[in-house]
C-alpha cells in the first residue's frame, strides 16, 4: 500500500516537472510582438507595403542576431485601409494580440484616431510617416514620429514658393483629410500675406475626374497649384490640370512623392516640386540600409527607411530598458539618441524629432531629385 503510494507521489512529480518544462518552453517561444499598420490595400497600398517592408527588415536583422530580451520578435501586420475607423479597429486587435510596440500608421488620418487606443494601453507608437501635428499635441507620452511635422513642411513650401519662386498668387487644393487639409493650412498660414490664395478647395479621394474644380481655378491667375494630399489624387490633377491647359508648376508634399506619382500623371508629372527629407542615397547613414532593403525588396520607396528607423528605435527602448512594460520603453526612446539610417534622431517632450527635416524636390526624367534646401540661395 505504502509502496503504491510512492509510486504515485513520483508519478505527480514528474508530470509537475514536465508540465512545468513544457510550458517554459512555450513560454519562451512566445515571441515579442511589434504591431505594424497602414493601408496594406487600395490605392495607398504602395506606401503600407513600404513601410511593412523596412521594419521586416529591422527586426529579420534583430531575430539573426538573438531577438531582443532573449526572445524572438514577430512583426504583427493590419490593414487600416487608411481609414479613420479601420484604424481603431485594428488598434484595438493589436492591443488584444499582446503587441509590446506599435510601427504606424501611415495615414495622419489612421494614426491620430489609433493612437487614443495604444495610449490608454500605455503601448508606445511610433509613426513612421504621420506628419500632422495634433498626433503629438494630444498630450500622450507614448506618442513618436520619426518624420517632420505639416507645420514644417507647409513653412518650407510657402518660403520656397514666396522667397524662392517669388510668386504672389497661388491656387489650393486638398483631399479634405487630416492630413491633406492640414498641410494646405499649414501652407496658407505660412504665406501669411505675402502670397495670395486665389482659389481654396477640397476635393474628394472617392473622385477621379477633377476637371471641375480645375476649371473653375483656371482663369483666376494662380501662378502655381499646390496640392495636400497623396499620390493617387495628386497624380489625376495634375494630369487634368495640363489636359485643361493649365501649365502653372505644381507643388505638393511627402504623400506625392512617390514613383507611382509618375506613372499615373505620366509627362504632366515633370517639374513638380515636392516637400519631403532629404535623399537617402546622399547619406552615409543609409548605405547600408540602401544596400540590403534593395538586395531582398527592390527600391525602397519614401517611407521604407522611416520604417526601419522607428523598428530598430523600439526595439532599442525595449533592449535597453530590460522590459516590455510601455511607460519603460517609452521612457527609453524619449531619452535616446538614435544613429539612424536618416541620420541622428532624438525625441522631445511631445514625441517628435528635434529637428525639421524637410527640403523641396523636383521631378526630372520621371525621378526625383533634391532641389533646395532652407537657407540655400536660388537653384
Ligand atoms: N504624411 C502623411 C500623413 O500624415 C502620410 O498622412
Amino acid at each position: 500500500m505504502k509502496k503504491r503510494h510512492a509510486g504515485a507521489g513520483l508519478a505527480v512529480i514528474f508530470s509537475i516537472f514536465f508540465l512545468s518544462l513544457l510550458l517554459s518552453c512555450t513560454r519562451k517561444e512566445e515571441p515579442i510582438k511589434i504591431g505594424l499598420a497602414g493601408p496594406m490595400t487600395g490605392d495607398q497600398s504602395k506606401m503600407g507595403l513600404d513601410m511593412k517592408n523596412g521594419a521586416e527588415m529591422a527586426i529579420t536583422e534583430w531575430n539573426q542576431k538573438g531577438g531582443v530580451l532573449g526572445k524572438k520578435i514577430a512583426l504583427l501586420v493590419e490593414d487600416d485601409q487608411h481609414d479613420p475607423k479601420q484604424a481603431v479597429s485594428v488598434a484595438n486587435k493589436l492591443v488584444n494580440d499582446g503587441i509590446t510596440g506599435m510601427i504606424g500608421h501611415f495615414n495622419s488620418s489612421a494614426s491620430i484616431p489609433a493612437s487614443s487606443v495604444y495610449n490608454k494601453a500605455q503601448i508606445p507608437m511610433i509613426t513612421p510617416a504621420s506628419t500632422n501635428p495634433q498626433l503629438t499635441e494630444q498630450g500622450f507620452t507614448s506618442v513618436f514620429r520619426v518624420c517632420g511635422r505639416d507645420d514644417q513642411q507647409g513653412l518650407v513650401a510657402a518660403t520656397f514658393v514666396a522667397d524662392v519662386l517669388r510668386l504672389k498668387k497661388v491656387a489650393v487644393l486638398h483631399d479634405k483629410t487630416t492630413y491633406g487639409q492640414g498641410l494646405a493650412d499649414e501652407f496658407v498660414k505660412a504665406l501669411g500675406n505675402r502670397v495670395a490664395v486665389v482659389d481654396y478647395n477640397g476635393i474628394s479621394q472617392e473622385d477621379k475626374d477633377f476637371r471641375a474644380v480645375l476649371t473653375a481655378l483656371k482663369g483666376k491667375g494662380a501662378e502655381l497649384l499646390y496640392f495636400g494630399g497623396i499620390y493617387p489624387q495628386g497624380g489625376l490633377i495634375i494630369k487634368q490640370a495640363r489636359e485643361l491647359g493649365i501649365n502653372v508648376p505644381f507643388m505638393s508634399g511627402d504623400g506625392v512623392i512617390d514613383q507611382k506619382f509618375v506613372e499615373i500623371a505620366g509627362p504632366s508629372s515633370e517639374g513638380s516640386y515636392l516637400t519631403f527629407s532629404p535623399d537617402p542615397e546622399r547619406l552615409g547613414s543609409a548605405k547600408d540600409f540602401l544596400r540590403s532593403y534593395k538586395a531582398v525588396y527592390g527600391e525602397p520607396g519614401p517611407y521604407s527607411i522611416y520604417a526601419y528607423d522607428a523598428a530598430n528605435v523600439m526595439l532599442r527602448a525595449i533592449e535597453t530598458s530590460k522590459t516590455t512594460e510601455g511607460t519603460a520603453v517609452s521612457k527609453a526612446i524619449h531619452e535616446m539618441k538614435h544613429a539612424g539610417a536618416v541620420g541622428n534622431l532624438q525625441w522631445d517632450e511631445k514625441g517628435d524629432i528635434l529637428r525639421s527635416p524637410y527640403v523641396v524636390w523636383i521631378t526630372k526624367n520621371g525621378k526625383f531629385e533634391e532641389y533646395w534646401k532652407p537657407g540655400e540661395a536660388i537653384p
